[in-house]
């Protein structure tokens, strides 16, 4: 079996329960979920994902960012074993995806679509809109200690691991 397609295999994406989503792009995983959304006529939708069945994992944290004008950049770091899931609630915000290989993109533009982000990834996000909140759930409580802030030093880290 060659190591991507073991990878793809091993990947958590086949535990999900709510039309998970997995896009290889080449050798990068992205995934995605949908969440449950159940719309009441007239009165909006409710959406709604679970941890360890919706994500592949337990949520200890939960943070959102709120009030950054159009075009606000953050991130730019990567997490030494952090998983996240990121979802988008209002407006839309590009996230930039890097695992030190590979660079990928993806949007969040949909308030029932959430991007899980593993530890090792790079990621910027980028507000395409005014006032979109980014919402994130993490599997671990706050450690400053955890971030990787320096590029060369995440491009060490992961390519260290091959
Ligand atoms: P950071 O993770 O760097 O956010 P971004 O990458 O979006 O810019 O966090 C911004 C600041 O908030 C930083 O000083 C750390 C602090 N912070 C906490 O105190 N607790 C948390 O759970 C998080 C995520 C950040």
């Amino acid at each position: 079996m060659d190591p991507a397609h073991k990878r793809r295999h091993n990947h958590p994406a086949r535990h999900l329960r709510v039309c998970g989503k997995v896009r290889k792009a080449s050798t990068m995983i992205i995934q995605t979920i949908h969440m449950k959304s159940v719309t009441a006529e007239g009165q909006g939708t409710l959406s709604v994902f679970e941890a360890s069945r919706d994500v592949p994992f337990d949520i200890k944290r939960i943070y959102y960012i709120h009030g950054a004008p159009q075009g606000t950049q953050r991130g730019g770091h990567a997490h030494k074993a952090l998983r996240q899931v990121l979802w988008c609630p209002y407006g839309s915000i590009l996230i930039r995806l890097d695992d030190g290989h590979e660079k990928s993109e993806v949007l969040l533009d949909d308030p029932a679509k959430g991007l899980i982000v593993e530890h090792n990834i790079w990621r910027e996000m980028i507000w395409q809109q005014e006032n979109s909140v980014l919402c994130v759930a993490a599997d671990s409580y706050y450690e400053a200690a955890d971030y990787i802030r320096d590029y060369d030093e995440f491009l060490k880290t992961v390519q260290a691991k091959g």
